[in-house]
């Protein structure tokens, strides 16, 4: 299974993509996790990129395209592969094409703005594994304690607001223009295209999780 999950932040794209690349056995390619991690080690690509996401805009092209074609070299992507939050933008999706990545599905998680602050304002996450929670909507078994380590819960600094809005307005400059991107790809009758699936994001996360089981059979 190799597929991208498309959709605004706070989609639900991370949530998601745990129980997808658990039920396929593929890892989850998240180049905000990556970067997120770089920023903890304090090497110079995290810090150069701390700057910039907390202002909740994009890092470049070249330093994203660069970390996900080495982070393919790994073995454990040789079966397939779950991109979230990657490509971002139609250079970063035409890297992906020119390189010729294998795809067999794009996912399009649609959530409207006015549903986003309100996820963001409650999301806590496990910075180790990226695994992220809900206060109210999929709050963890101890408040503020990763069900699966037991360690601390914590807040991203990107999740102010003010942010998220920016978040939003880049989203939709930089970002949408991909739905389109895939979906006439798909109806290309190109033998390459990945099949475009698009889907509500609004409701449980085990209702969103049924849909996103359905939409990736034949
Ligand atoms: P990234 O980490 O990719 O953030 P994002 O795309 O903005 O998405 P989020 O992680 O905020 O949302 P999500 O869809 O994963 O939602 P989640 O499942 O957590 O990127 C961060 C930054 O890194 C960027 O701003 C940029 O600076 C940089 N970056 C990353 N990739 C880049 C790239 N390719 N190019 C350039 N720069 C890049 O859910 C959100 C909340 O909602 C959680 O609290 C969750 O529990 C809750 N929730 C989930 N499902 C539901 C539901 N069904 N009902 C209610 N609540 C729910
Ligand atoms: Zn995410």
């Amino acid at each position: 299974m190799r597929l991208i999950l498309l959709g605004p932040p706070g989609a639900g794209k991370g949530t998601q993509a745990a129980f997808i690349t658990e039920k396929f056995g593929i890892p989850q390619i998240s180049t905000g996790d990556m970067l997120r991690a770089a920023v903890k080690a304090q090497t110079p690509l995290g810090l150069e990129a701390k700057k910039i996401m907390d202002t909740g805009g994009l890092v470049s092209d070249d330093i994203i395209i660069g970390l996900v074609r080495d982070r393919l070299q790994q073995p454990d992507c040789k079966d397939g592969y779950l991109f979230d939050g990657f490509p971002r933008t139609i250079p970063q999706a035409d890297a992906l094409k020119n390189a010729r990545v294998a795809l067999d599905y794009v996912v399009e998680i649609v959530v409207a703005e006015e549903n986003i602050i309100e996820r963001m304002s409650g999301r806590r996450v496990h910075p180790a594994s990226g695994r992220s929670y809900h206060t109210k909507f999929n709050p963890p078994k101890t408040p503020d304690i990763d069900d699966i380590t037991g360690d601390p819960l914590v807040q991203r600094d990107d999740d102010l607001e003010e942010t998220v809005r920016h978040r939003l307005s880049v989203y939709r400059e930089q970002t949408r223009p991909l739905v389109d991107y895939y979906s006439s790809w798909a109806q290309s009758g190109d033998a390459d295209a990945p099949a475009y699936r698009q889907l509500s994001g609004l409701g449980t996360v085990e209702e969103i999780r049924e849909r996103v089981l359905q939409a990736l059979k034949p």
